[in-house]
């Protein structure tokens, strides 16, 4: 049985390290994750929890969140070492394990999830990975909507369009991007087609034939 979270407690702790329009973002997360749980028949609560405490170290420097990987011994690789800030996932998860006594794996992978994804995650990681991009507070755009509308359609086509949208906006602001984005979209876009096989391009080309 899972331990109920002090959602007060967790909302104090964030108001004194997280700025008010980041809370705003959050409880969107809590809210949206907390929606699509209870859509997909999944635990409403605990998709909650997650939301509520994904970015609790989003503002942490970059020189303790490599603190806090290297302590948990975590796998760094060239991307997060040159860019901490992707570590922030992993380390909102330590936070809600240590600071507020959260022990449910499910509710500790979907917060170190948020951010890249991972190959096989959770149909629960998944609620909170789409969250995070199509909370209301991320705006009205076409996109935006697009991605709402395909929330409500199929979990893995959804996760899989979410990581397009990002991939979308690494390559136009030419960022890094970290292998495992490239891995949760190609895994999603697999998931998609086993249970919607008329999903995914118009071509249906795999990249051996698009690439011979
Ligand atoms: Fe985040
Ligand atoms: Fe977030």
């Amino acid at each position: 049985m899972t331990l109920a979270l002090d959602r007060e407690k967790v909302l104090a702790w964030l108001s004194q390290r997280v700025p008010a329009a980041r809370i705003t973002h959050i409880l969107g997360v809590e809210q949206t994750a907390g929606d699509l749980a209870r859509h997909y028949g999944l635990d409403e609560a605990k998709a909650r929890s997650a939301g509520l405490l994904h970015d609790a170290a989003k503002y942490f420097k970059p020189q303790l969140l490599l603190q806090m990987a290297q302590k948990e011994g975590l796998e760094l690789d060239s991307v997060l070492e040159a860019h901490p800030h992707l570590l922030h996932a992993d380390a909102s998860a330590i936070v809600a394990r240590d600071e507020f006594g959260v022990v449910d794996r499910e509710i500790l992978d979907a917060i170190a999830n948020h951010t890249l994804g991972r190959p096989n995650m959770s149909q629960l990681s998944c609620t909170v990975f789409i969250a995070d991009t199509i909370e209301p507070s991320r705006g009205n755009t076409a996109s935006l909507e697009a991605l709402r509308e395909a929330s409500v359609q199929n979990l893995y086509a959804a996760v899989w369009q979410t990581s397009d949208y990002s991939l979308k906006y690494l390559l136009e602001t030419r960022c890094y991007i970290h292998p495992r984005t490239v891995l949760t979209r190609n895994w999603a876009l697999q998931m998609a087609r086993a249970q919607s096989p008329e999903i995914g391009n118009s071509t249906g080309k795999s990249i051996e034939q698009i690439t011979s």
